[in-house]
């Protein structure tokens, strides 16, 4: 029980990894409100450690609404995940505004929205920490995904930026980066009978990982034994030839 008295926030926290993120903290002991704009009136997870609260990352005021409910409600929050994140594939010379708007909006800007809200709050709680998420398609191309891949490398340079900024006052800004897993976006993937078989050739584990896996990730990274460990992207991916 590493995180007993921490409440931890998890954007996009009701579904697939960010889910799995949730549900390893309450393991831990953190109480964690995963926030996201469709939120059903789901029987409390993990015996209630787990709730659920609507909110829109792309939103400035709904991050700032979020941040002070999880402090009123329970405290803090001592822990920050800025998970949420969306992917609308397609070649560049043909990707709507929308579809980069929305990609660039929820990944990039909605994790700004998500760190500047929580800053005063980890301040405040002390040993605060950030973990965002990127992707291996951060760092290694993929046609057909400009939006996602430029929005994901910008995610690292935010984390690195962040880490400098924020460690004086006792904040660490740390960056996952997952490669397959199976959950939300990367079940899709895994559904793409074309793509996925040439993918998975170059899986060195031989398989996709599992949320869980990367959820244990976060949790080092969320709790005291990574005190010294700040600016980091983790990969989390197995080792991939590409
Ligand atoms: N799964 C993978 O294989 C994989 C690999 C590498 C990186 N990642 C990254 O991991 C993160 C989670 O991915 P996933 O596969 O778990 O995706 P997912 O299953 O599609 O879940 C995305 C979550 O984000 C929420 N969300 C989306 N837009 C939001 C917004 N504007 N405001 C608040 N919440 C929002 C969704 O809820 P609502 O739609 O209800 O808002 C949902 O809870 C993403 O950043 C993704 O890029 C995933």
């Amino acid at each position: 029980m590493q995180l007993q008295g921490r409440t931890a926030v998890v954007t996009g926290g009701t579904r697939g990894l960010g889910r799995a993120v949730a549900r390893a903290l309450a393991d831990e002991g953190a109480i964690v409100v995963a926030a996201a704009r469709d939120v059903r009136p789901d029987p409390p997870d993990k015996g209630g450690r787990v709730v659920h609260v609507k909110a829109d990352v792309t939103v400035p005021q709904s991050m700032a609404d979020l941040m002070r409910t999880a402090h009123e409600r329970y405290g803090g929050p001592h822990i920050v995940v800025a998970n949420a994140g969306v992917s609308r594939p397609g070649p560049v010379s043909v990707l709507s505004d929308e579809d980069w708007d929305a990609v660039v909006g929820t990944n990039l800007t909605g994790v700004f929205h998500t760190v500047r809200a929580a800053v005063p709050y980890l301040q405040e709680a002390g040993s605060g920490r950030i973990i965002t998420m990127s992707s291996l398609l951060g760092r290694r191309a993929m046609p057909g995904a400009s939006a996602y891949c430029a929005s994901k490398a910008a995610v690292e340079r935010f984390t690195e930026v962040c880490a400098l900024e924020l460690a004086p006052r006792g904040i660490t800004v740390n960056c996952l980066s997952p490669g397959f897993v199976e959950e939300g976006q990367g079940r899709a993937l895994m559904a793409n009978e074309t793509l996925w078989p040439r993918l998975r050739d170059t899986l060195a584990a031989g398989r996709p990982g599992t949320g869980a896996e990367v959820a244990r990730a976060a949790v080092f990274l969320a709790s005291s034994e990574s005190s010294y460990v700040n600016g980091a992207v983790l990969p989390v991916d197995g080792g991939v030839r590409w």
